[in-house]
């Protein structure tokens, strides 16, 4: 059962005040809260098994190295992955995109194509626009329509087998729409292409089997599912992650060190030089053993709930509001301006209310400049957020409107 008095005792922060009224927390896309057993966990580890991994013989490394290998086993099975050498561990998604594109400008060459979308975040374009000036290869982008939806008619057309690889992201951060990422893969393997899908805004609020996708790469950060900052994972295809150059050298990522010639170790290890964020990797599987015990479905339709129920009440209740992003498919993310009230005015009024929102561009300025706007004002709900939340950022919104006309 879903027991959201229960979740929202787990969480801490959801007590205090902000500038002296109760926290309401609609920040979620940009990261979520932790809950006491993460923050607990945390603590845990450095309290009592602190030591650096796969290196030592002693009692501690031992058990930091069990702990820490038993939490990518812990991300394999929740994506379902076929292997836990496929899983790396990142610094979170941007490591993780960085990961890929930095082996792909390797593999690239002069007249291929990498296909990435309009609605990705600044990560899921940047690194690929450095791929391309390495390789000498093209950036093709497949445009957005007006409801924030890909227009999947131009993918068709965009892809040929110039394409060597797609990389999409499985919600978009800044309006919430689901992609077709199903689509995506099959049609993108029919001219053999890879696929990376960043699902950094996913993880926490649909299944993933990465088997089933088919996809190549999947990647996602700890700290927008409950863990915290600084982790995140890379799942990639054996056949892919053996194909890729190494993203760093240094300890851990070698077979054999000598002046002439290194030889690198095998999956993962081949792509985790350093010593990583063991803490945050451990109580990554932690926050993946919270979610799963209320479950991912349960909280898919509890989101669901607050996304319907919010954008009627914003629609029937805010004079002038236009929503950004208004595909079938959407996660619980509303962006939205009021008349020409500017999204930082109403964002810092607001925050005065003791609510938190995003305002500005999300990280994806190209999804502005197709609407014409220099940013939106963004709530994005977690599992902990409840339908008196909204009411109370209704009246607040509201409030600010009167304010700012
Ligand atoms: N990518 C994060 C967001 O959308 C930071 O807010």
């Amino acid at each position: 059962m879903f027991d959201i008095t229960k979740i929202r005792n787990d969480f801490p922060i959801l007590s205090r005040k902000v500038n002296a009224k109760p926290l309401v927390y609609f920040d979620n896309a940009a990261t979520t809260q932790k809950p006491q057993l993460v923050l607990d966990a945390m603590a845990s580890y450095y309290s009592l098994t602190n030591a650096n991994i796969h290196r030592g013989v002693h009692t501690l490394s031992q058990e930091a190295t069990d702990s820490y290998e038993q939490a990518r086993i812990k991300i394999q099975k929740h994506i379902n992955a076929k292997n836990a050498y496929e899983v790396l561990f990142t610094c979170g998604t941007t490591e993780s995109i960085n990961l890929v594109a930095n082996g792909f400008s390797q593999l690239l060459q002069a007249g291929d194509e990498v296909l990435i979308s309009y609605l990705e975040h600044h990560s899921n374009i940047v690194p690929w626009q450095l791929a391309c000036q390495r390789s000498g290869a093209k950036l093709q982008v497949i445009p957005m329509l007006e409801d924030g939806s890909l227009d999947m008619l131009a993918f068709e057309k965009l892809l040929s087998n110039k394409t060597k690889i797609v990389a999409v992201n499985h919600v978009s951060n800044a309006l919430g729409t689901i992609n077709d990422i199903q689509t995506i893969i099959t049609k993108a393997h029919q001219v053999d292409a890879a696929v990376l899908i960043d699902g950094a805004q996913a993880i926490a609020h649909i299944e993933i089997d990465v088997q089933a996708l088919d996809c190549d790469f999947y990647c996602a950060s700890g700290h927008k599912m409950y863990a915290p900052t600084g982790v995140g994972f890379l799942y990639g295809k054996e056949r892919w992650l053996d194909k890729l150059p190494p993203y760093q050298g240094g300890g851990e990522m070698i077979a054999e060190v000598t002046f002439d010639k290194t030889t690198y170790a095998a999956l993962p290890h081949k792509f985790e030089a350093g010593t990583p964020n063991i803490a945050g990797g451990i109580v990554f599987g932690v926050a993946l053993d919270y979610i799963n015990s209320i479950g991912i479905p349960a909280i898919a339709a509890y989101e669901d709930e607050l996304l319907t129920y919010a954008t009627a009440k914003m629609r029937a209740e805010i004079p002038a509001l236009k929503i950004y992003g208004t595909a079938a498919q959407k996660a619980s993310v509303i962006s939205f301006n009021i008349g020409e009230t500017h999204n930082f005015d109403l964002g810092t009024i607001i925050d005065k209310l003791g609510i938190a929102i995003r305002t500005g561009h999300h990280c994806t300025q190209p999804i502005m400049q197709y609407y014409n706007i220099a940013g939106t004002a963004r709530a994005s709900f977690a599992m902990y957020n409840t339908k008196e939340e909204i009411d109370i950022f209704v009246a607040a919104v509201q409030r600010a409107q009167r304010m700012l006309s």
